[in-house]
C-alpha cells in the first residue's frame, strides 16, 4: 500500500515536471535518465555491435549515442522536441558516432520499430501501457525491451536491477529501476508435432500463452501424456511431455525454436522434431 503511495506520487511529480519543462499537450517531460543507469539500460539488455537501439522519445541522445559510442552498435532516437533532436544529432557528430547514432524529429507513435533489436523507454506508465501492444505485435521475439523506472502492468519483467544512491532530477528518491523484458514468441494454439528418429510418431499440443508465461497440453498417439515446464525465451521454447503410459515416467524434453506458424528443435534423446500451427 505504502509502496503504491510513493508511486503515486511520483507519477504525479513526473507529470508534474511534464508541464513544468515541456510545453504543454506533451505528457511525456524531458527528463534525462543519469548517465549511471543508461549503462545499466545497455548491460540489461546486453547491448552489442549487432544490435539496432531505438531510443522512443529519445531527449539530449544519451542512450543511443551510448550504445554506438561504448557497444558499437547502431541505432536511432525520435524527439518531439526540435532543438533537443539538432543538439542530439550534434553530440553525436561530436562523440564520432553521427553513422551510427541518428536523430528524427519524429512523434513515438508514428515511428516504424520493427527494426529494433532494443527498444529503449523512459515515459511514463500510462504511455508504456498504450505502447504495450504494439511492442508483443511488432517487435521480433527475441527484442530486449529496457525501460527506466516505469514497468508494463501485466506484462512481468524478465529481469530487474534497481540503482541506489543517485542524484536524479525532479524525483524525490535517489533510486532508479530498470526493467528488461524479452518480447516471446507467439505459440498459443493448437500444434501438430511430428518426432523423427527411430520410433517416429506424432502429437497434439495445445498452448496457452499470457505475454511470456506458456503451459500446454499433449495428447500423444499412443496414449495421454503430460506437458510440463514450458518455457519461452524470445522465438527459443522449451517443454517437457511425459508419457504417463510407461511406468517409471521420463520425461522427453523438447528444445526449439518458433518461426512463426512452425517449430523445429530436438529432445534430449536427440531426435528432431518439427510442428506446424494448425488453422483456427
Ligand atoms: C523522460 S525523457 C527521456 C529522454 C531520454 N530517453 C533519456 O532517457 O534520457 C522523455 C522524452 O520523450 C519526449 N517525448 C514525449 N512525447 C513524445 C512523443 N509522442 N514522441 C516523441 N518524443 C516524445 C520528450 O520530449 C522527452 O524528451
Amino acid at each position: 500500500m505504502r509502496r503504491r503511495l510513493v508511486v503515486l506520487a511520483l507519477i504525479a511529480l513526473f507529470a508534474s515536471a511534464a508541464r513544468a519543462q515541456s510545453p504543454p499537450g506533451e505528457g511525456v517531460p524531458y527528463i534525462q535518465t543519469p548517465q549511471v543507469v543508461v549503462d545499466k539500460m545497455l548491460d540489461l539488455a546486453g547491448v552489442g555491435p549487432d544490435d539496432f537501439l531505438i531510443d522512443l522519445g529519445s531527449g539530449d541522445g544519451r542512450i543511443v549515442i551510448s550504445a554506438a559510442q561504448k557497444r558499437g552498435a547502431r541505432g536511432f532516437g525520435v524527439e518531439l522536441d526540435a532543438s533537443l533532436v539538432e543538439a542530439s544529432n550534434a553530440a553525436a557528430r561530436k562523440a564520432g558516432v553521427a553513422e551510427r547514432a541518428r536523430f528524427f524529429a519524429r512523434d513515438l507513435f508514428d515511428t516504424d520499430i520493427r527494426a529494433a533489436s532494443v527498444l529503449t523507454l523512459y515515459l511514463l506508465p500510462e504511455v508504456n501501457l498504450q505502447l504495450r501492444p504494439r511492442l508483443l505485435a511488432q517487435l521480433k521475439p527475441g527484442t530486449r525491451v529496457v525501460s527506466h523506472d516505469w514497468d508494463m502492468g501485466e506484462w512481468q519483467p524478465d529481469a530487474k536491477a534497481v540503482l541506489e544512491g543517485l542524484v536524479k532530477p525532479v524525483m524525490p528518491i535517489r533510486a532508479s529501476s530498470v526493467y528488461l523484458w524479452i518480447v516471446p514468441g507467439k505459440v498459443a494454439g493448437k500444434w501438430k508435432v511430428r518426432l523423427g528418429g527411430a520410433r517416429p510418431e506424432s502429437m497434439q499440443i495445445e498452448f496457452t500463452q499470457r505475454f511470456q508465461e506458456i503451459s500446454g497440453i499433449a495428447r500423444r498417439t499412443r496414449g495421454p501424456s503430460l506437458l510440463q515446464s514450458a518455457h519461452l525465451r524470445g522465438a527459443e521454447i522449451r517443454f517437457a511431455v511425459i508419457d504417463e503410459t510407461r511406468r517409471p515416467s521420463v520425461p522427453l524434453q523438447f528444445f526449439g525454436r518458433i518461426y512463426g506458424d512452425t517449430m523445429e528443435g530436438s529432445t534430449d534423446a536427440g531426435q528432431r522434431w518439427r510442428a506446424e500451427r494448425k488453422p483456427l
